[in-house]
């Protein structure tokens, strides 16, 4: 018998704790900074709502239906039918986006830490470009910080379904979302943060005319809610038949993008209130943000409290990504839990090994114009996952029977069953295919 949540609470909790992580909070500041703020913002909820959401359901329920891993999920209407190669390219998928997320978790970790121990603010006082830029250039420390991450997120997913994943974020996420309040309460008392939220809320429409920012804001949906890459076809594997879907999966998208909108409103109130540039890129938490700190009043504290929040999100992200692998190696193999977590964490170093060297030993070596692990990011969020999102569209829209297809995600016949498979059959791989293609150059 497969494991099951112990509570409705519990998975919807380690849901939000897939969902929320270093997307919320360092992606979608750079991005949400890169792309003109407010109507940036408004587009994204839009791709969340009308294309996320109804994905997110989909995965849950073909999840759920399939009763096993990534792989069984697609499986299941005809043993070694094609459609499970959709199976393992989101198992790959996943263990490929884990392996750069655990660089970055690493530095969240390793702020962290600084900041904690009063290190970061002494070694930064040349300026936190030159202190980043040193760190992430090193040969040694990002590695280690990458395997530190990673063995915390082995050892929660050695525990299991419930003693180890739900039970961390049971405490964690309700720990998070007051912490995230917290600073955005502080940020806005700050004068001149008004900026920050006018750039957040005040669209300025010409935005609307670039079209890379349509393909970075569904990305950025794919990524923030972590659709795509079957973890939400595993985590539904462990959901019973009495929940109810569409109602959890509200819970989550809504949970996550809330936790972004706060996140906003505690870094760009800050970054605007003492000048910091929106527009800097991945280097925005850390390099922008905690220079604005240094010269806030209390900004020290802020600053552990903010690391600490964004290696938290963090780590239980990597959990549910490294589900996906493990759950594979304990159905296929009947590998022991702790051993396939081990086995499969040591795989997942050793791949992300290039990208934690990426802005050192391997800064020369560019790709596509970037750095590795840009390059990586780039790719995964704005192809591989709405890729993803259109094989999944497609399964459970076309490849399913209505009927069955309602059933299986607890609609039935009603009439928001009808606009979520019309959604699903129509719109998504609609808009997904335009956007895709027009940022290839095909349309
Ligand atoms: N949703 C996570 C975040 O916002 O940081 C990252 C993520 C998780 C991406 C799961 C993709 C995924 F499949």
């Amino acid at each position: 018998m497969r494991e099951q949540w112990g509570s409705q609470t519990g998975f919807v909790l380690a849901t939000i704790g897939a969902a929320v992580g270093l997307g919320n909070i360092w992606r979608f500041a750079y991005i949400a900074g890169e792309n003109g703020g407010a109507v940036f913002l408004l587009v994204y909820l839009l791709f969340v709502l009308l294309i996320g959401l109804p994905l997110m359901i989909a995965e849950l329920a073909l999840g759920r239906r399939g009763g096993g891993d990534a792989v069984a999920a697609f499986e299941i209407d005809r043993t070694g039918s094609p459609w499970r190669l959709a199976g393992w390219v989101s198992v790959v998928g996943a263990a490929l986006i884990l392996s750069y997320y655990a660089v970055i978790a690493g530095w969240a970790l390793k702020y962290f830490l600084g900041a904690a121990t009063g290190d970061l603010w002494q070694a930064a006082e040349g300026g936190f470009g030159g202190y980043f830029d040193r760190f992430i250039a090193g040969s040694v420390e990002p590695v280690l910080w990458q395997g530190v991450m990673l063995a915390l997120a082995a050892a929660v997913v050695a525990g299991g379904v419930k003693k180890g994943i739900e039970r961390i974020n049971l405490w964690l996420m309700p720990v998070l979302a007051v912490i995230v309040i917290g600073l955005a309460g502080y940020a806005l008392t700050l004068p001149g943060s008004a900026k920050g939220v006018h750039f957040l809320f005040a669209p300025d429409w010409s935005v609307l005319a670039r079209p890379e920012m349509y393909l970075n804001a569904l990305g950025q949906a794919f990524f923030s809610l972590g659709i795509g890459m079957a973890v939400f076809i595993t985590y539904g594997s462990y959901v019973g038949r009495n929940s109810r879907l569409p109602r959890s999966a509200v819970a989550v998208a809504l949970g996550d993008t809330a936790f972004a909108l706060v996140a906003g409103l505690a870094i760009f109130p800050a970054v605007f209130a003492l000048g910091g540039d929106p527009a800097a890129g991945p280097r925005l938490a850390f390099i922008t943000f905690p220079q604005v700190l240094l010269a806030m009043p209390g900004g020290t504290w802020i600053g552990i409290v903010f690391f600490l929040l964004l290696t938290a999100a963090a780590l239980t992200s990597m959990i549910s990504l490294l589900e996906v692998p493990v759950s594979v190696a304990c159905d296929r193999l009947g590998a022991m839990r702790s051993r396939a977590a081990l086995t499969v964490t040591l795989i997942i170093f050793l791949i992300g090994i290039p990208s934690a060297l990426s802005y050192g030993l391997l800064a020369d070596w560019e790709v596509f114009g970037r750095p590795l692990l840009d390059t990586i990011d780039h790719g995964v969020s704005n192809f591989l996952l709405p890729f993803g999102g259109l094989a999944i569209a497609a399964y459970v829209g076309w490849r399913l029977t209505p009927v069955v297809a309602l059933e299986a995600s607890d609609f039935s016949g009603s009439l928001s069953g009808r606009l979520w498979l019309w959604l699903l059959r129509v719109a998504v791989p609609l808009t997904i295919s335009v956007i895709l293609m027009r940022s290839v150059g095909v349309l």
